[in-house]
């Protein structure tokens, strides 16, 4: 592993030159920040449930034909995906307001939105990674219309499978962020879904009870994130029998703190 080149390395994962060319490594680590890395920390086994809850959510977007980069999961820690040329946009698709939205708008947390939204960042570490318009996009060429008509189009087939799949585990989908990239076939570019789908880049909160089940947990000093995204990985039947009876549960992490 050591002798590995490194590609990349970001706030909660690193890339490595994978085993063919156009094939990468991304390690999830237990690193998390928020506030764009204002906020640094790291929740002990994210790296090992958001690999196993990617693989997942990937694995079945790629059954209903979304095309995504990833390939196969390898260990506990790492996956091989397709390299790519990532579009610098963040697609944030939001079924209920929550987040930035709430405090932009002032719309209250937890209002279920008229319709489903589609908002884009740039991203862009330095500048915070800002709100952006269509326009931008366009005018600055960081994707074509197609692409951006791919990347919608995708956006909306990922929220709809997704709402569904949540929605039968007892988890309402609030939000999530989805990134992109270009992959080159014969001198044409196609994009296909990119990065990874994990309760870090998800909001899902307990339909019964509003519970968090995401990193709003360690943004907002709510404590147990692990057990969360354990809950999480739980549910979608990921993990292990023993394993699963092993997890404390929130129940018991709220007695423990006496809440
Ligand atoms: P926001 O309400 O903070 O704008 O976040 C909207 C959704 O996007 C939420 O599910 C968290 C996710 N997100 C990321 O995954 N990475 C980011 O850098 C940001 C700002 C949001």
């Amino acid at each position: 592993m050591s002798r590995r080149r490194q590609i990349y390395e970001g706030k909660a994962k690193i890339l490595y030159e994978g085993p063919e060319p156009g094939t990468l490594i991304q390690y999830f680590k237990d690193d998390a920040t928020a506030f764009n890395a204002q906020k640094r920390g790291s929740i002990a086994g994210k790296g090992v449930l958001n690999n196993r809850i990617s693989e997942h959510i990937f694995t079945l977007l790629g059954q209903i034909g979304v095309p995504t980069h990833f390939l196969r999961r390898l260990n506990m820690r790492e996956q091989l995906i397709r390299q790519v040329e990532i579009i610098p946009i963040e697609v944030v698709v939001r079924n209920v307001a929550a987040g930035t939205l709430s405090k932009r708008l002032g719309i209250e947390e937890g209002t279920q939105l008229p319709r489903t939204i589609i908002e884009y960042y740039y991203k862009d570490d330095a500048l915070g990674d800002p709100l952006i318009a269509d326009e931008h996009i366009a005018a600055f060429g960081w994707a074509s219309q197609d692409e951006m008509n791919d990347m919608a189009d995708m956006a909306i087939r990922v929220n709809d499978f997704l709402s569904g799949l949540f929605a039968g585990i007892g988890i309402r989908l609030i939000d999530f962020k989805l990134e992109f990239g270009r992959i080159w076939e014969n001198e044409y570019a196609r994009v296909i879904l990119a990065d990874e789908i994990s309760p870090d880049g998800c909001r899902l909160w307990d339909m019964a009870t509003n519970e968090k089940l995401d990193k709003d947990r360690f943004r907002r000093d709510l404590g147990g994130e692990a057990e969360a995204y354990q809950e999480v990985a739980r549910r979608l039947g990921l993990m292990p029998e023993g394993e699963a009876s092993s997890v404390l549960d929130l129940d018991t992490h709220r007695k423990k703190r006496g809440k």
